[in-house]
């Protein structure tokens, strides 16, 4: 009886095909095969092996999962990795060149703007966002546009301070810094 009723519901509700995506991720192209219903943030952790890229919440709010796409800031866990087909998207393994740190990576360095470190990949990302977008110029705004990454460890004055520090000496945004980030 439960084999017939298993039966029916997958004749009812096949499960759909994986789907083949192509994600440029730190300007390079990968192809995958994924589930349909594969978050862009799992697609990055679990498939490429991408893990700088934090799973908080999952639910779009905390911003731990922040990632460029097409210089665009995202929650990377709200997006399905099939949407994203085509696009460029940036993690924070993408910001550095070489050994040279992002402006905003030596920025959090220098002003301590962590303890755990858990929200700093996506802190960092939307900074890099926000300053591509040209909208910060005072503190109250970035602290309202960075409102969306949540730090547990309340290191928000430090890192308020590092996004100060980089937009002071002329916001180097992210399309500055690398080829895909800012695009
Ligand atoms: Fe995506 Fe929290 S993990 S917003
Ligand atoms: Fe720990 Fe932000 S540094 S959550």
């Amino acid at each position: 009886m439960a084999q017939k009723t298993a039966a029916r519901h997958a004749e009812k509700f096949p499960t759909p095909a994986k789907i083949a995506i192509t994600l440029r991720v730190n300007g390079v192209d990968h192809q995958l095969e994924l589930a349909p219903w594969t978050t862009l943030l799992d697609a990055l952790r679990d498939h490429l092996d991408l893990t700088g890229t934090k799973k908080g919440c999952d639910h779009g709010q905390c911003g731990a999962c922040t990632v460029l796409a097409d210089g665009r800031r995202i929650n990377s866990c709200l997006a399905l990795a099939v949407m994203k087909d085509g696009a460029a998207i940036t993690t924070i393994e993408g910001l550095a060149q070489g050994s040279t740190l992002h402006a905003l990576q030596q920025a959090f360095i220098e002003h301590d703007a962590f303890q755990c470190g858990y929200c700093t990949p996506g802190q960092i990302c939307s900074a890099a966002g926000l300053i591509a977008e040209g909208r910060a110029a005072t503190a109250d705004e970035i602290r309202e546009l960075m409102s969306g990454n949540i730090c547990r460890c309340g290191a928000y004055p430090n890192i308020l301070a590092a996004i100060e520090s980089v937009l002071a000496r002329g916001g180097t945004a992210a399309s500055e810094t690398n080829g895909e980030a800012g695009r």
